[in-house]
């Protein structure tokens, strides 16, 4: 059933349907194998379209009987929907499907895991419950009735019905097919309540399956704190009388925004101290926190086609990260996210799958739920409001709710509420949604007697499908400090608008060190050829949090460089610079936890790569390992004082003060296990109270190449539980050596808990090896091989995680010629693979060329 050749969709063909949807009554009969949906749906012609094909999507379907207004017709099928003439005025149509969920594995549509029956419709899953308009432009509320001899049975909006074996719902706000959820089974509910700022009463549960329970409280906290904190900064009030979320093991992606109904991986919602690290916690609060804030970004108001899919999930990212940021700290929020911008958007930017945060044609939209489109997304929004001031966003997003609430919208809608509330012209800040490519910002300085110049020049790549690049907006905050490291220019927003472009700061008494793209004030590559000496001034004294980091982050870089090309010692600036922060007690700890970080190796390989050097993995891994021990070495006398803070007296709490705590405790652990050969970590292990504890206790053991009776004990004490046990996997393949980690892996996919059907248990061992730079790029090709097998094997049972992962190879031509050799070899054996997805194809199609 699949294409021979598949099918491109543009941004440009779009034109509206031909029908409007008034209402839409659906009822499901349940059972496992043969599930019936019956469905009643009042359309009528729009006025505003031209192009009155009635089609209706529809894929592994078994229709039953159809009928309009009340005739029966007998419509022709093909694997994509059908095509029926309709009366030219409103009618009824109605249908009856059979459907298979029990062997749904792609997770896609109505499918069961654990017994449970669930959805999942964004993209375009709906088409495969029933015939259906399946496209963001069409919204209806919809009316559900569920038959089934399951407890709990549920779907969007408000219970309006229920008895023995039934239930129904009915949800008010119209809404694309792709917010349609369902879930039944044996679950068990987490009460919480909400009131909300006019004073409604809201309804709150978190589903979960029995032995579950005891990991609610912190995700129903958590939603909590969204809506109040959606209230307060956007004034944005909850619009229905429950609000639902369920928690479902087998799920492709985090989590899903349905109305009143969200649908969560297990991984982003449950918690508890035992079972979760610190990190775990505050990633469920922003995914907690982020589905909420689609019911306005997103669901009030939606996409009118894919291509805009960045409207919602651009916007809905910047809000979850400003709410994390309000709630935790800032500049650590800031600087994690920078760290995850490098490591997962620049290389998609940069490489064969680089595509503009607003994509203009697509083979499998399922494709397109990408860093770029998210985190980029994200921070196009950030810009924005750096470029407008904060006043400004805030009366342009009240526009938007006001004049966009229940509509299906564009860019140029969004872009047009800031153009109407400003006065400005945005088509040039536009360029940041149509062009692909980081930007690369240079810097060059000038200082003639008291005045100083920074002249800043701009450059994008060429990227796949665009050889021309337009100079864009890009919002550059700096500061300037004088030589005793006070500050002599507070922070300013420089507007780089043209290819090179040169800012004036007269009076200065002396020549600044300019501390540039400070907060991160766009999503680009900053090259500035400070001496270490500059940078290790900034490091001591920037009073931007940011880019204090920042410059201890290309310190480190530097020496890394250097000791791989030119097998140089680790750098002293680094060294020093790094125990001064560390002796620090007045920096929060999270902080300075994050300032032992170092690039990871593949971003050294990237930047290798950009120097026009090849990169050589396990030089790369030797640098990183004699940097750490180095380190600890230079560091040694203040470990166990850094350690000891992780001994919190009070109680556990996943707060950001404890965690910072934390974090910087259990880094110190790590540098310590350099030299002890991770006898502490041994103790902590043993006196581990918490996830965090025991975890990092574990990785420091593993990479010590011990660990052996403490992987058993773990694997005894937690094997029950399969979220704990996701960790035990990707902990062993990620803490492998390099020679190992290809066959570390394939022992583990031996393994009897090696449930590869679930995404993500698939994800914790594959995914792991993906990361594991040295590992995976071993010299042989074990690790490319190892992966596409999997890849093969995975394909024809859920296409869409399978697809995902093949991003691993996306960096391929930064290698040597045999590496390339040995992957493009793998690329192909996966393209070959008969039957292969439309998914898995047009991603491998992508890469290699
Ligand atoms: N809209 C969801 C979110 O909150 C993502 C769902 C995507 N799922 C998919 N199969 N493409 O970001
Ligand atoms: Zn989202």
């Amino acid at each position: 059933m699949r294409d021979a050749a598949p099918t491109t969709i543009y941004l440009k063909d779009y034109t509206p349907f031909g029908y409007l949807v008034d209402s839409v009554h659906l009822t499901f009969d349940l059972a496992a194998h043969a599930t019936r949906v019956t469905s009643r749906i009042a359309f009528r012609p729009n006025p505003e379209a031209s192009d009155k094909t009635f089609f209706l999507h529809g894929e592994d379907l078994k229709l039953i009987r159809a009928s309009i207004d009340g005739a029966d017709i007998t419509p022709e099928i093909t694997d994509k929907g059908m095509t029926v003439v309709t009366p030219d005025a409103p009618f009824i149509w109605e249908a009856e499907v059979e459907i298979d969920p029990g062997n749904n594995t792609a997770l896609e549509g109505l499918y069961m895991s654990n017994g449970m029956y669930c959805t999942q419709c964004e993209a375009e899953g709906f088409r495969k419950i029933t015939f259906y308009p399946d496209r963001p432009d069409v919204m209806s509320t919809f009316t559900v009735r569920i038959n089934g001899d399951l407890p709990v049975l549920l779907s969007n909006g408000n219970p309006s019905g229920k008895g023995e074996g039934w239930a129904e719902w009915t949800d008010p706000w119209p809404k694309p097919a792709y917010l349609f959820a369902l879930v039944a089974g044996e679950l068990i509910a987490h009460p919480g309540q909400f009131t909300t700022m006019s004073g409604r009463d809201v309804e709150l549960n978190l589903w979960v399956r029995p032995g579950d329970e005891g990991k609610c409280d912190f995700g129903m906290e958590a939603l909590r704190k969204s809506m109040k904190w959606d209230e307060d900064v956007y004034g944005r009030e909850y619009d229905l009388d429950v609000f639902n979320i369920v928690a479902v093991d087998d799920f492709n992606m985090g989590a899903m925004e349905n109305k009143g109904l969200n649908i969560f991986n297990s991984s982003a919602v449950l918690a508890s101290p035992e079972t979760s690290t610190d990190a775990n916690f505050e990633r469920i609060e922003a995914i907690i926190a982020h589905e909420y804030f689609h019911n306005w970004t997103g669901n009030r108001i939606t996409c009118r086609d894919w291509f805009q899919l960045c409207l919602k999930e651009g916007l809905t990212v910047f809000r979850d990260a400003q709410f994390t940021s309000d709630i935790r700290s800032a500049p650590v929020k800031r600087i994690e996210d920078a760290i995850d911008l490098c490591a997962r958007q620049f290389p998609e930017d940069n490489g064969p799958l680089s595509h503009p945060v607003r994509p203009e044609s697509f083979q499998e939209i399922n494709n397109f739920y990408t860093a770029t489109v998210y985190e980029k997304g994200a921070e196009i929004i950030g810009m924005l409001k750096r470029l407008v001031g904060d006043e400004a966003y805030s009366k342009a997003l009240d526009l938007y709710f006001l004049r966009h609430d229940g509509q299906a919208c564009t860019i140029e809608d969004w872009i047009k509420v800031f153009e109407d509330t400003t006065d400005r012209d945005l088509s040039q800040f536009k360029r940041w949604y149509s062009q692909s490519g980081t930007p690369r910002v240079t810097v060059s300085e000038d200082w003639n007697d008291g005045t100083y110049t920074l002249t800043l020049a701009q450059h994008t790549e060429e990227t796949p499908g665009q050889s021309e690049k337009l100079p864009q907006v890009i919002p550059v905050a700096v500061g300037l400090l004088g030589q005793n490291g006070d500050e002599v220019r507070a922070t300013e927003v420089l507007e780089l608008t043209e290819a090179e472009q040169s800012f004036q700061f007269t009076g200065l008494a002396a020549k600044p060190v300019a501390s540039i793209l400070r907060d991160f004030s766009a999503p680009v590559i900053l090259e500035h050829d400070h001496t270490d000496a500059e940078r290790a001034f900034l490091l001591a004294h920037d009073t931007d949090p940011f880019n204090r980091w920042q410059a201890g982050r290309s310190l480190a870089q530097d020496t890394l460089l250097r000791m791989i090309l030119e097998d140089a010692t680790p750098g002293a600036d680094y060294l020093d610079g790094v125990l001064a922060v560390l002796r620090d007690g007045e920096l929060d700890p999270a902080y300075r936890a994050l300032m032992l970080g170092l690039p990871s190796q593949s971003e050294l390989a990237a930047a290798l790569f950009d120097r026009g050097e090849t990169p050589d993995p396990m030089a790369i891994w030797t640098s990183v390992e004699t940097l750490r021990q180095a380190t600890a070495q230079h560091v040694q006398d203040l470990l166990p004082r850094l350690h000891s803070e992780t001994l919190i007296e009070a109680p556990y709490s996943p707060d950001a003060d404890q965690a910072g705590k934390r974090s910087l405790g259990n880094a110190a652990l790590a540098l310590t296990s350099r030299l002890d050969g991770a006898a502490m970590a041994a103790e902590q292990y043993a006196a581990a109270g918490n996830m965090t504890q025991q975890l990092s206790a574990l990785s420091c053991l593993l990479r010590a190449g011990k660990g052996e009776a403490e992987l058993s004990t773990f694997y005894v004490q937690w094997q029950h539980d399969r979220l704990v046990m996701d960790k035990w996997f990707a902990l062993q393949v990620g803490m492998a050596s390099p020679a190992t980690t290809a066959d570390v892996a394939r022992t583990l996919t031996e393994h009897a808990d090696f449930n590869w059907k679930n995404p993500n248990r698939f994800r914790a061992v594959m995914g792991a090896l993906a990361m594991n730079h040295a590992g995976f790029h071993r010299a042989d090709g074990a690790g490319y091989a190892l992966l596409a097998d999997w890849l093969i094997k995975l394909d024809p049972v859920n296409p869409q995680t399978t697809a995902r992962m093949c991003s691993a190879f996306q960096t391929w031509k930064r290698y040597d010629a045999d590496r390339q050799d040995l992957i493009r070899a793998q690329l192909t054996r996966i393209a070959e693979t008969p039957d292969l997805s439309r998914d898995t194809t047009e991603m491998v199609s992508r890469i290699l060329n």
